[in-house]
């Protein structure tokens, strides 16, 4: 994919309200981090969690929720470029740590060797270097620390959607996909685990919610596009009034030591 990536939220932060609500994918994904997690975090001591991308907290509450460590063990950094929905995350978060939250518009050059767990959860399609943006990552962490993350695959139902919008205005999707993270963990010579985790997306099938799924995706680029090839993709979808589109996402597990 094109080696220049970036989508701007901010704009479309409704748009993937909309998604979030319709989606099992927060479910499952949140399900799936918290068997990885469990196996991977000792059952004492401080927790120093990083969430890189972690929007406006709301996955991040959801998985916490259901890890239950005790307030008095986490520390939480939270890395989020959009200041809107990161002033959401932090009272959404406070009642998981008694320690204060630190938050940052991107990851400070100083962070290395520092953290439990670093989670990432459906960011890394938008990071402009994403071989320098893993390598990163992955060094924050101390020595017994554990990365996750999680990104569909070109396989994904959505990706597909990617795919045939970009194909209309004659451009690869500028953005990574899993296979990339793939690519580039190999390239940075890091072992890695990878598990594909299912995920649903339902909705009352009418052009409005079938163009805010579109808006998700495609951002500012829907307005370059033909809309009614893209509207018309849902078609395969449709049953009894509804969308009903079951794809997956995969989930990577770093642990350096
Ligand atoms: C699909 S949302 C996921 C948000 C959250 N992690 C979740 O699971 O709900 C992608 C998030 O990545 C953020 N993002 C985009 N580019 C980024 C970058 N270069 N560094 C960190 N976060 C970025 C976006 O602003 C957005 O909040």
């Amino acid at each position: 994919m094109s080696t220049s990536p970036g989508k701007d939220f901010g704009p479309i932060a409704d748009d993937y309200v909309f998604f979030e609500t319709h989606a099992t994918e927060a479910e499952q994904d949140a399900r799936a981090y918290t068997q990885q997690l469990a196996a991977a975090v000792p059952a004492h001591g401080p927790i120093r969690l990083l969430d890189f991308g972690c929007g406006s907290g709301s996955f991040t509450a959801r998985l916490l929720e259901q890890l239950r460590w005790p307030p008095e063990r986490l520390q939480l950094t939270l890395i989020e470029p959009v200041e809107s929905v990161r002033r959401l995350a932090l009272p959404r978060l406070t009642a998981f740590t008694t320690a204060a939250i630190t938050d940052a518009s991107s990851l400070p050059a100083d962070a290395v060797g520092c953290f439990d767990v670093v989670f990432s959860n459906h960011v890394l399609y938008y990071v402009p270097d994403l071989k320098g943006q893993l390598a990163r990552l992955i060094g924050a962490l101390d020595r017994d620390g554990v990365f996750l993350t999680a990104i569909a695959s070109r396989a994904n139902a959505l990706m597909a959607i990617w795919f045939e919008a970009f194909a209309l205005i004659d451009r690869e999707p500028p953005y990574h996909a899993a296979e990339d993270v793939e690519q580039a963990l190999r390239e940075l010579g890091v072992a890695f685990g990878k598990e594909a985790v299912g995920y649903e997306l339902n909705f009352a099938d009418t052009e409005e919610n079938r163009l805010r799924i579109l808006r998700f995706l495609l951002a500012e680029y829907l307005g370059q596009m033909p809309l009614r090839p893209l509207l018309d993709h849902f078609d395969r979808y449709q049953r009894d009034g509804r969308i009903n589109i079951r794809t997956a996402s995969e989930h990577f597990m770093v642990r350096p030591a």
